[in-house]
C-alpha cells in the first residue's frame, strides 16, 4: 500500500513540488525576529515566513538546530500543528518531517531523559540498558511530536583529539556495531514499524570516517586507504543498515581529498548499491554550500547542487537558503544537469518514509498521549545506565569506597555542574543552557551532599569555566584556589572533579590534549598536602593527565554521564554501587602517543627489542577494556570446541568467571582474537569479537559462552575484499589465552 500511494503522489507533484520535498530548512527560518540564530527569546513561528516556506516553496523537510531555548512538548506539539497546518494548506498536502539531535535523550526539550552520552554507553557494556535508553528517547521524541532523530552517532571515535569523540561508541567496530543496532531497534521498533507512535525513524551518521581527520579538527580531511575504510568504519554502519534503519546522514568533512557530499562512489556505488541501502540520504548543516565555498570543488552554488544530488544526496540540510536550492535545482533539471529520475528516485525515498510514518494520518502527536515523559521510571533507566557506565581506573590501596563518616573536601570546574555532566546536545547545541533546567537534578556536589550530609562536605571550586561572550566557548580561570589547598588539610579526602565544560563540533576544536594548567596545578596542589585526592574525570575526550597522575589515590572516569551522573558517581564513591565501566578507548600517557588500541605490531616496539631501544610507543596510560571493581573476578576454564574450526564453521567459547572477592559486582567478558599471520596486510594485535555483561555474588561461578563464526575472522584486504586466511589464532578472554589452528576444510585442531 505504500508503494501504490508514494507512485500516486509522485505521479501527480510538479518539479517544483518535488524539489521542495528534498530541501531542509532549520526551524528559525520560520520564526519571528531579526537574530534568529542566536535568539534568547521563546520561539514563535513567523506566520508569513512559514507560508513562504511551507505552502510557496512546498518545503518538506524542518530541523531545529540554531534557536537554543528548550520547549516543553506541549510547545514543540503547537509549533508542528502550525507547519503542519501549512503543510495541509498546499495542493497534495505532503506533511513536513520534522528531525531533531535525540543524541542522548530528546535534546531541545525540557524535562525529557537525558542519558549518559554514547561514549559513556559504551562503557556499560550493556546492551539491554542501551536499547532501553533508545526506546526511552523515541518515545520522548514523539511526546514532542517528532517522528525523526538524528542519531545513533556511528562513526569510529578512534581520535581522541576529535571534539566529537564523546557522540561515538568509542574505537572498536565491534562495540559500535552491537550498540549502534539496539539503537536502531530501540528507536524504530524490533520489526522497524516506524507507524507505532512510540517509534522514531533513526539517521545513521556521519558516513563515514568523520571523526578521524588528520589534524584532528572537526570537518576536515581524513586520509583513509581503502582497506581501512571497510574493515573499521563501515562496519556498525553496515550493521545498522542490515538492522533496518530508515535514513543516514553524510560526514560533513573530505576523506582523501574528496568531500563526501560530492562522494559518488561512497554514496551511490558503496551505500546504495553494495550495502543496498533503500533509505533516505540526508547532508549535513549546510553541506551543499560547502562544496563551493568551503572545498572548491565547484564554481557555484547551482554546480554544487547538481554534484550533491547526483552523487546520490536525497535532502539537503540547508539551514537557511531554501529559495537558492530549489530555483537552482528545478533550474539543472530542466538544463539536463541533473536527471529527474534522480529527483524522482529521491522524493519517493522522502514520500515513503512520511507514510511509514504515519505523518498523513497523523501529522502531529499529543503530549497526553505519553504519560511517561520524563517519568521517575525513564530517570531510573538513565540512572542505571551512569551507575554501570562510570569507570574506575585506579584505586590505589582500595582507598574507595570511601567511609560514609568520612569528611571531604569536593572541588574542580566539574563539581558543581549540570553543564559538564551532560556535555552538549542537551537542551540547547552546545549545553550552555543546561544550568536553566539544572534546579530537578544533582551536580556532583549536590549529589555527595545528600550522600554523606552536607556538613560533612566542604566545598571551594579551586578553578572555574567562565563563558566567553558569545557563550559557545569558555576560559578557565583559578577560582579560590588557595582556600581549596588550605581546607584539605581539615579533611580525609579530596574530591577532586576535573575535565572538561560542554562543547559540540567546531567550538569543541582542541589545540592541546594535555588537561589544562590549571587544573594540573590544583591537582599537583592538593595531593602536595598529603591528603588522598580521589580524581574523578568528567570529559568528553580523555585529556591526558599524565602529569599527577601518580599522585592520585584513585582514578573515576565518569565521561559525560547526564543528568543522574551526580548521584551514580556518589553511589560509588561511597560503596553503594559497585563500578563496572570499561574504557571504550584507549587513555593517551602522551599527547604525541594517540595510539588506538587497534594496532599493528610495528607499535609495540618494546626496550631491547629489534634494532631500536626506545621506550615503548604502546604506552597508554589505561587501555582499552580497563576497569576496576570493588570485588574480584577470577577467569578459568577457557575452552574451544575442536569440531568445527573450519572456515565455514563455527566457534564455541566458554570460560567461567567467579566473583573472588567479598561483594556482589557486574563484570563485563570481554573476547579478544589474535591473527598470528596475516598476509596482505598485517594483522592487528588484537580485536575485540564478543562481550557480555554478567553479574555474580561473592564466591559465584557462571561459564558464559560465546559462539564465534569463523568469517568474522577474515579481515579486508587490499582491494577491499575480505580474505579469511587459515592458520594459528589466537583467542584472550581476561587472562585466559588459548590458539587455534583454522584450516580450509576438513579437521582442525585447537591447543
Ligand atoms: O545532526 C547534526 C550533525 O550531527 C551536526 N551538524 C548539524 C546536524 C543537525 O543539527
Amino acid at each position: 500500500d505504500v508503494e501504490r500511494r508514494v507512485e500516486a503522489l509522485l505521479a501527480q507533484m510538479t518539479l517544483e513540488e518535488k524539489v521542495g520535498q528534498m530541501a531542509q530548512v532549520t526551524l528559525d527560518v520560520v520564526g519571528v525576529g531579526s537574530n534568529r540564530f542566536s535568539s534568547a527569546e521563546p520561539f514563535a513561528v513567523d506566520p508569513a515566513r512559514l507560508r513562504d516556506a511551507v505552502v510557496k516553496y512546498k518545503l518538506g523537510s524542518i530541523l531545529n538546530a540554531a534557536n537554543n531555548r528548550a520547549r516543553t512538548p506541549e510547545v514543540w506539539a503547537r509549533i508542528i500543528q502550525q507547519i503542519q497546518a501549512a503543510a495541509a494548506e498546499t495542493r497534495l498536502k505532503i506533511p513536513v518531517i520534522y528531525g531533531i539531535d535525540a543524541v542522548h535523550g530528546e535534546t531541545y526539550t525540557a524535562g525529557a531523559t537525558m542519558f549518559p552520552q554514547q561514549i559513556a554507553q559504551a562503557a556499560a557494556r550493556n546492551r539491554q540498558l542501551v536499547r532501553r535508553g533508545a526506546e526511552i528517547t523515541a518515545y520522548e521524541t514523539r511526546a514532542s511530536s517528532i517522528p525523526w532523530a538524528f542519531s545513533p552517532v556511528l562513526d569510529l571515535g578512534s581520535d581522541p583529539r576529535s571534539p566529537r569523540q564523546w557522540e561515538t561508541y568509542g574505537e572498536d567496530p565491534y562495540l559500535a556495531a552491537e550498540l549502534g543496532r539496539e539503537v536502531i531497534k530501540g528507536y524504530e521498533g524490533e520489526q522497524n514499524n516506524v507507524n507505532d507512535p512510540t517509534h522514531v525513524a533513526a539517521s545513521l551518521k556521519h558516513f563515514m570516517g568523520y571523526q578521524v581527520p588528520q589534524s584532528g579538527k572537526d570537518r576536515t580531511n581524513a586520509y583513509i586507504p581503502l582497506e581501512s575504510l571497510y574493515e573499521y568504519h563501515l562496519p556498525a554502519f553496515k550493521a545498522a543498515i542490515d538492522a533496518g534503519a530508515h535514513t543516514i546522514m553524510i560526514n560533513s568533512g573530505l576523506i582523501n581529498g574528496v568531500p563526501m557530499h560530492a562522494n559518488y562512489d561512497i554514496l551511490t556505488k558503496l551505500l546504495r548499491e553494495r550495502l543496498g541501502f533503500q533509505g533516505l540520504i540526508v547532508t549535513d548543516w549546510g553541506d551543499i554550500d560547502n562544496l563551493y565555498k568551503r572545498d572548491h570543488v565547484v564554481g557555484n552554488v547551482k554546480e554544487a547542487i547538481a554534484l550533491a544530488i547526483n552523487s546520490g544526496i536525497d535532502m539537503g540540510m540547508l539551514a537557511y537558503q531554501y529559495e537558492e536550492f530549489c530555483d537552482n535545482l528545478v533550474a539543472n533539471v530542466k538544463e539536463g544537469k541533473v536527471a529527474q529520475a534522480r529527483v524522482d528516485d529521491a522524493v519517493r525515498r522522502i514520500l515513503r518514509l512520511k507514510l511509514k510514518l504515519g505523518l498523513f494520518e497523523r501529522p502531529v502527536t499529543f503530549p497526553k498521549d505519553y504519560p511517561k515523559f520524563g517519568s521517575p521510571e525513564h530517570e531510573r533507566a538513565a540512572y542505571d545506565m551512569a551507575a554501570e557506565a562510570i569507570t574506575l581506573l585506579k584505586n590505589q590501596n582500595n582507598v574507595l569506597p570511601l567511609k560514609k563518616t568520612s569528611k571531604v573536601l569536593v572541588t574542580g570546574p566539574n563539581a558543581n555542574s549540570m553543564r559538564a555532566l551532560n556535555g552538549a546536545w542537551t537542551y540547547s547545541w552546545q549545553g550552555e543552557k543546561v544550568e536553566d533546567f539544572a534546579a530537578k537534578y544533582n551536580t556532583i556536589l549536590e549529589s555527595l551532599q545528600k550522600e554523606i550530609g552536607a556538613p560533612n562536605v566542604r566545598y571551594v571550586p579551586g578553578v572555574s569555566y567562565n563563558p566567553k561572550q558569545d557563550g559557545k566557548y569558555y576560559d578557565e580561570t583559578a577560582d579560590r584556589m588557595d582556600e581549596a589547598v588550605a581546607a584539605a588539610k581539615d579533611v580525609d579526602a579530596v574530591i577532586l572533579c576535573l575535565g572538561e565544560n560542554s562543547y559540540a563540533e567546531k567550538p569543541g576544536d582542541l589545540n592541546d590534549m594535555t588537561l589544562s594548567p590549571l587544573q594540573i596545578e590544583l591537582a599537583r596542589r592538593l595531593a602536595a598536602t598529603g591528603k588522598p585526592v580521589v580524581l574523578v574525570l568528567n570529559e568528553g575526550r580523555p585529556r591526558v593527565i599524565s602529569a599527577f597522575e601518580q599522585q592520585m589515590a584513585a582514578v573515576v572516569q565518569t565521561y559525560l554521564p547526564g543528568n543522574h551522573g551526580g548521584e551514580a558517581l556518589a553511589d560509588i564513591l561511597f560503596g553503594d554501587v559497585n563500578p563496572s565501566g570499561k574504557l571504550p578507548y584507549n587513555y593517551p600517557r602522551y599527547p604525541n602517543a594517540l595510539v588506538s588500541y587497534i594496532h599493528k605490531y610495528a607499535e609495540e616496539q618494546k626496550k631491547g627489542e629489534g634494532v631500536y631501544n626506545y621506550e615503548a610507543d604502546y604506552n597508554p596510560q589505561w587501555e582499552f577494556g580497563h576497569g576496576l571493581s570493588y570485588t574480584s573476578f577470577q577467569y578459568a576454564g577457557l575452552e574451544l570446541d575442536k569440531t568445527s574450526l573450519t572456515k565455514d564453521g563455527q566457534l564455541t567459547v566458554k570460560v567461567q568467571v567467579t566473583n573472588t572477592g567479598q561483594r556482589e559486582g557486574k563484570e563485563a567478558v570481554q573476547m579478544y582474537t589474535s591473527d598470528l599471520v596475516a598476509s596482505q596486510i598485517a594483522p592487528d594485535v588484537r580485536r575485540l569479537r564478543r562481550f557480555d555483561k554478567v553479574s555474580l555474588k561473592p564466591g559465584e561461578t557462571k561459564t558464559v559462552t560465546f559462539t564465534l563464526p569463523m568469517q568474522e575472522l577474515s579481515y579486508t584486504g587490499r582491494d577491499g575484499e575480505k580474505v579469511l586466511e587459515a592458520g594459528e589464532f589466537e583467542i584472550r578472554i581476561g587472562n585466559q589465552v588459548k590458539k587455534f589452528t583454522l584450516t580450509d576444510s576438513g579437521s582442525a585442531s585447537a591447543n
